[in-house]
């Protein structure tokens, strides 16, 4: 089966601006083609989100995303009976809408729900292409135009939540990080209004703190965190101040490793 690009389901979709860091726009287009779920992992604010709702965009799809977190359950993502006007009604959830109606749904960091939610993406995320909703007894097809986004980030899981094989095996994988340099300041100073020459030592400091990930830090400065830093400075902050705000702060509680980025973040923007 292959479907169409720009499936007119969401024709006026502006196009969110992605700056590509490798062949990912080229293969998502294929996996949608051909009806193939997909899968991408990396760090927290490296463009994930984004990269989902821009190729949607340019496919013509609308996007329904799941914030996956510890109490999400299966019947979140199909639906359930709910009380309307002394009846009870069927209410799909946002998985069974994009099933019935196409369009992508996106499970933003899927090894947060509860285990159940693998088992009803597993028929999804194969050729049947199915949706079976044990409590309304309807197997439902999923239509053409349905597509099975999910991320997660291999950095911070621990042990008992990384994804199971007979899950992630189920999904093309993409891969993402950071964007090169140059890069990344375009795009700072596209989404902060801050000159880029005026990010280029914020993206140089944080691409320095990344490098101390792993000893004192669970994560690296995000890209996102570097929009809000640039977004402070544009606004009229002082640079240390947005970086502590921005930066520092959002990273860590202890005082040592904050007096150590710090010293970091003055020996790089003096
Ligand atoms: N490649 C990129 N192109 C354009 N903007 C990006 C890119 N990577 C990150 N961003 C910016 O960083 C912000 C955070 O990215 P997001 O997609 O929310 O990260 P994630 O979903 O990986 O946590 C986005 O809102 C966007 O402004
Ligand atoms: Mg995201």
């Amino acid at each position: 089966m292959t479907i169409a690009l720009n499936h007119p389901l969401n024709p006026k979709a502006e196009i969110p601006l992605y700056s590509p860091q490798g062949n990912e726009c080229a293969l998502f287009e294929s996996a949608w083609t051909r009806q193939l779920p997909v899968l991408l992992k990396g760090p927290t604010g490296c463009g994930k989100t984004r990269f989902v709702h821009h190729m949607a965009a340019r496919l013509g799809l609308p996007v329904s995303t799941v914030s996956c977190h510890d109490d999400l359950t299966a019947a979140d993502l199909t639906g359930r009976y709910l009380l309307k006007g002394g009846e009870t009604v069927w209410v799909d959830g946002p998985l069974t809408r994009a099933v019935r109606n196409g369009g992508v749904c996106y499970l933003d960091e899927i090894v947060e729900a509860r285990k159940d939610v693998a088992v009803v993406l597993h028929p999804l995320t194969d050729d049947r292409r199915i949706l079976p909703l044990e409590r309304t007894g309807e197997i439902l097809e999923a239509q053409s135009a349905f597509m099975v986004v999910v991320s997660y980030n291999p950095g911070y899981q621990n042990l008992m939540k990384a994804l199971k094989p007979s899950t992630r095996q189920r999904f093309i994988s993409i891969e993402f990080d950071f964007l090169p340099r140059e890069k990344e300041i375009a795009t700072v100073a596209i989404e902060s209004g801050l000159p880029e020459g005026k990010v280029a030592p914020l993206v140089d400091l944080a691409r320095r703190l990344r490098n101390l990930k792993g000893q004192d830090l669970e994560e690296g400065v995000s890209t996102r965190l570097l929009i809000y830093c640039a977004t402070l400075v544009d606004a009229g902050m002082p640079v240390s101040d947005a970086v502590r705000a921005a930066i520092i702060e959002p990273l860590t509680d202890d005082a040592d490793v904050k007096a150590a980025l710090l010293e970091v973040a003055k020996a790089t923007l003096a």
